[in-house]
C-alpha cells in the first residue's frame, strides 16, 4: 500500500484516511458459548457453515474472556487459533486477546469454571497441565496481548485508564509478557497490568457518570493518540452495544454467552462508520458529532 504522507501531499486528508481504512469486526465476552459464537461470527461475515474463514481481509479482534461460565473452552480457542492460521491468506488478520478470565486461569483461580467444563478437559489434573505456560492452551494464551491498537481504535478487555496509557500499548504488552511468569508463579505483579487498575479489569470507562467520564476519556485518548476505546467486560444485560461520550468509549460485551441471555452480535468499524450487528438486523452506531481524529497525523 502507498504510504499515507505521500497521499496527503497530493490529495486531501480524506482521501488518504479512505485509502487506509480496513473493516474491523470486534466481538466481546463468549463465555463459554460455541453455538451463539458461532453464530455471532456467521452474521459478522467472518466464517461459513464449516467455520472456514470468510472474512477476506477483515481485521477480526476478540477482546477476550473466552472461556469460564459455559463449557465450550477448548472448542473456542481451537476455532479463534484456526480462524488466526486462515486469515491471513485472504489479508485478513485475527486478534485475540486476554481478558481477566484467561489470566485467572492461568494463575490458578478457577472460581468461574464449571465441573462440565472440568469434564472437556479430562480430569482436574488434565485442566491443571493445559493451562500451564507450557501446556497446550497456557501456551497460547502466554503470548497474546492484553491492548491492540487497528486504525487508531484502541482494543483491551476492561479499559486503559489514564495512568495505563501514559504507558502505551507496546510497554503495557511487554509488561504482560515480561510480568507474566511472576505472576503465574504466584508472585507480586510488578507493574499492576494484571491487577485491578490494569487494562483486563478497569471499568470506569464502562460504569463512570456521564458526562463527567468524558473529558478523562478524551485525555486518554489524546495520550494514546486514538479516536476510540473498544472494550468488553461489562456486560450489557439488554444485549446491546453500548456507546459512550460520543462513541468513544464502545461496550462490546453484551452478553453472547447463554449464562447472560445468549445475545448474538458484533460491532463493525468501517472507516468512521460504527455498525452493530444483530440478528434482528444492522444498526447504525456512527456518532452525529464526529471524534476529533486526534491521530490523523499518524495515518
Ligand atoms: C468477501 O469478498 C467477496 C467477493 O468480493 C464478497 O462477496 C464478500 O461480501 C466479502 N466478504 C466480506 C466479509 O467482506
Ligand atoms: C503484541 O503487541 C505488540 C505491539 O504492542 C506487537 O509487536 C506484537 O506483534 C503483538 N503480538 C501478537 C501475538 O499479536
Amino acid at each position: 500500500m502507498i504510504p499515507c504522507y505521500l497521499y496527503a501531499l497530493a490529495l486531501s486528508a480524506l482521501t488518504c484516511f479512505v485509502a487506509q481504512a480496513r473493516r474491523i469486526v470486534a466481538v466481546g465476552d463468549l463465555h463459554g458459548d460455541l453455538a451463539n459464537s458461532r453464530k455471532t461470527f456467521r452474521m459478522a461475515g467472518l466464517i461459513d457453515d464449516d467455520d472456514r474463514w470468510i472474512g477476506n481481509d477483515t481485521v477480526f479482534v476478540q477482546t477476550g474472556d473466552v472461556l469460564d461460565r459455559g463449557t465450550d473452552t477448548i472448542a473456542l480457542y481451537d476455532l479463534l487459533r484456526k480462524l488466526r492460521d486462515e486469515a491471513p491468506a485472504t489479508g485478513g488478520e485475527v486478534i485475540p486477546l486476554l481478558g481477566n478470565h484467561e489470566v485467572m486461569n492461568l494463575i490458578g483461580d478457577w472460581r468461574y469454571v464449571t465441573r462440565q467444563e472440568i469434564d472437556t478437559f479430562g480430569s482436574y489434573e488434565d485442566r491443571v497441565k493445559a493451562f500451564r505456560l507450557d501446556g497446550f492452551l497456557g501456551e497460547y494464551l502466554g503470548e497474546l496481548n492484553m491492548t491492540a491498537v487497528v486504525d487508531g481504535n484502541v482494543f483491551c478487555h476492561g479499559g486503559i485508564d489514564i495512568n495505563f496509557a501514559k504507558l502505551g500499548v507496546d510497554t503495557i504488552n511487554s509488561f504482560v509478557h515480561e510480568d507474566m511468569p511472576v505472576v503465574v508463579g504466584q508472585h507480586k505483579d510488578p507493574h499492576g497490568v494484571f491487577g485491578e487498575q490494569g487494562p483486563t479489569w478497569y471499568r470506569g470507562w464502562a460504569l463512570d457518570k456521564e458526562p463527567g467520564v468524558c473529558e478523562a476519556v478524551q485525555q486518554t485518548l489524546s495520550i494514546l493518540k486514538a479516536d476510540r476505546m473498544i472494550i468488553g467486560h461489562t456486560p450489557q444485560l439488554d444485549g446491546q452495544i453500548l456507546t459512550r461520550c460520543d462513541g468513544k468509549i464502545i461496550v462490546i460485551d453484551i452478553g453472547l454467552s447463554w449464562v447472560y441471555g445468549g445475545h448474538a452480535g458484533a460491532l463493525e468499524i468501517d472507516g468512521e462508520k460504527l455498525t452493530a450487528i444483530y440478528k434482528s438486523g444492522r444498526v447504525d452506531l456512527t456518532p452525529s458529532r464526529p471524534p476529533p481524529f486526534v491521530h490523523q497525523e499518524l495515518r
